[in-house]
């Protein structure tokens, strides 16, 4: 039986044509460390396909057993499924556990995917044959932009489900922007009340003339942030809170007018930016506005707490595309920057993001950034997303910050897939299925110590152009499929990727994305409901820059 595993495993042994059965009988022994496995495998696999996986011997003929086998790395496993002898998942320790558990569920077949089974009896079982597996980066994260447009908590939970589905293990969430604030703060309600919501949305690019009329908005309670993180963990998934700061500020500002500009511009006119690009109006570089983050901080601190899964330390504070109009007339801006004796308005938001960067550093947190941060110097604990190019992460590596790659020329799902007509309010770059399959996270010219200060990488979903969770399904699918096999899987060289062997994998995993009900691009292209015609975008011709 052909193995068709995405992402792709180290190595695979012994398939003898042979399968494990699955069935009614099949018991499943759960080791010291693997509980969240455990449950996970009875709620999923025993949903999917009506077995009670329940509690047994770990020496019965037919069990599943999971255990931790400390000469594996954390993240590695070995999956056996040896016909008489059941199947053994061993990890090196608890999500090692967990990604072999997906593994398992792809060797069964799509119908593990479904949430009840086809048929009485019997159950698919798992073709006979050792799986040796562990990630190639530690970092392989998504970013979902829930500001622009909000995913409701349930599409952020399916997420988290689709993400362990590709062993992904961070979720970067994209909480505040110019266009909506989404996670309540308690202290201050007006974030919820006015920042989360907008009477109106541009419909397309900025160009666009087009505009829906409809109220849009939403947050997240404080109880949902904290099922999500949980739900998260139970995955072995990392949340990775963002809180852009000093720009991309307009919908808090518009709540509370005080944290702008205001000798500048009127702030109490400000409502929730409803169209989209970078907004003018950035925070103030007051005490009032320290105090106020401070405060937001607090509460985000306590929502996440740094020891839910690997990454859950870090918090991301933004720091891109912060424009400096408004601090460039205004008379307080001028006066910190002369107090504080700075250059400019460029040392301005480096003392900003500074501050904050020392502010989480105090409470045994890890601040995260966008590659801006690094203009005007960084302290040392702090990490770099490296967006704009591979730029950042060089510099960031080379300075000796851990970095996660994501430049927007590869791996920003926003951009189109393929060229010409049909795809929905094109934006950016072509980038194909096969583009984003030759993906390299590991910028060139790197020093074996300064690449490893590449965590890893990520995915960003940016979604001013995606309305709803179908606009989100198609544009990160199927892509974001041959992303999770560059940040999992070690491939060679991006020129010497076998591109015919994913594809050929691809035609089973796209059984599994139908059973999971993903709406993704198909590879002949967009379905009639899934093209947007006359709603205009912003294609970019021609091949991304150089890295
Ligand atoms: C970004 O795309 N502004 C991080």
């Amino acid at each position: 039986m052909s193995v068709e595993l995405i992402p792709a495993p180290r190595a695979v042994e012994g398939a003898t044509g042979a399968v494990v059965p699955l069935g009614h009988g099949t018991t499943l022994w759960a080791g010291p460390g693997t509980e969240r496995t455990e449950r996970w495998l009875r709620a999923t696999l025993g949903q999917a396909l009506g077995l009670p996986l329940r509690p047994g011997p770990p020496d019965a003929p037919d069990a599943v057993r999971l255990l931790l086998d400390d000469s594996l790395a954390p993240e590695a496993y070995r999956l056996a499924a040896v016909a008489g002898r059941g199947v053994e998942i061993r990890g090196g320790g608890p999500a090692g556990v967990f990604w072999g558990a997906q593994t398992l569920r792809q060797l069964i077949g799509p119908e593990a995917f479904r949430r009840a089974p086809l048929r009485r009896d019997p159950a698919p079982g798992v073709p006979a044959q050792v799986v040796e597996d562990a990630p190639r980066f530690r970092w392989r994260g998504l970013l979902l932009d829930v500001a622009r447009h909000f995913m409701p908590k349930e599409g952020v939970l399916r997420y988290l489900d689709l993400m362990a589905a590709h062993k992904l293990n961070v979720l970067h969430l994209h909480l505040t922007d110019d266009q909506g604030w989404r996670i309540e703060i308690e202290r201050y309600p007006k974030l919820t009340e006015i920042a989360s919501w907008r009477t109106r949305t541009k419909f397309g690019h900025r160009a666009s003339p087009l505009w829906d009329g409809k109220p849009h908005g939403g947050y997240y309670t404080q109880d949902d942030i904290r099922e999500i993180v949980a739900y998260a963990a139970e995955r072995h998934i990392s949340v990775v809170p963002e809180i852009d700061v000093p720009g991309h500020s307009q919908a808090a500002i518009a709540a509370y007018p005080e944290l702008g500009n205001t000798d500048v511009v009127d702030t109490t006119a400000l409502s929730v930016w409803d169209t989209w690009g970078i907004s003018a109006n950035v925070l103030a570089p007051t005490d009032t506005t320290l105090r106020f983050y401070e405060g937001v901080f607090e509460e985000v601190l306590e929502l996440f707490p740094a020891d839910a899964a690997e990454f859950s330390a870090f918090v991301h504070v933004g720091g891109d595309e912060c424009r400096k109009e408004q601090w460039t007339e205004s008379v307080t801006a001028k006066t910190r920057i002369a107090d504080l004796g700075l250059a400019g308005e460029d040392e301005l938001q480096s003392w900003f993001i500074g501050h904050f960067d020392a502010w989480l550093a105090a409470r045994g947190r890890r601040l995260i950034g966008w590659d801006e941060i690094l203009e005007g110097g960084l302290a040392p604990g702090a990490a770099v997303s490296s967006w704009r190019g591979y730029a950042g992460g060089i510099a960031a590596a080379r300075a000796g910050h851990d970095v996660v790659m994501c430049p927007e020329q590869y791996v920003y799902l926003d951009h189109r897939q393929a060229p010409g007509e049909d795809e929905p309010v094109p934006i950016g770059f072509v980038r194909t299925l096969e583009d984003v399959y030759r993906f390299e996270p590991v910028p060139q010219g790197l020093t074996e110590a300064e690449a490893r200060h590449v965590l890893g990488t990520q995915a960003n979903v940016w979604t001013e152009v995606l309305e709803d969770t179908a606009r989100v399904d198609y544009q990160a699918f199927p892509r974001l499929a041959a992303f999770a096999e560059v940040a999992w899987s070690p491939l060679p060289a991006p020129a010497e990727r076998d591109y015919a062997d994913f594809e050929r994998r691809m035609t089973a995993h796209y059984r599994r994305l139908d059973a999971l009900g993903v709406a993704y691009r198909p590879p002949t292209g967009p379905r009639p409901w899934q093209k947007r015609p006359g709603v205009p975008g912003r294609p970019i011709e021609g091949p991304p820059p150089n890295r």
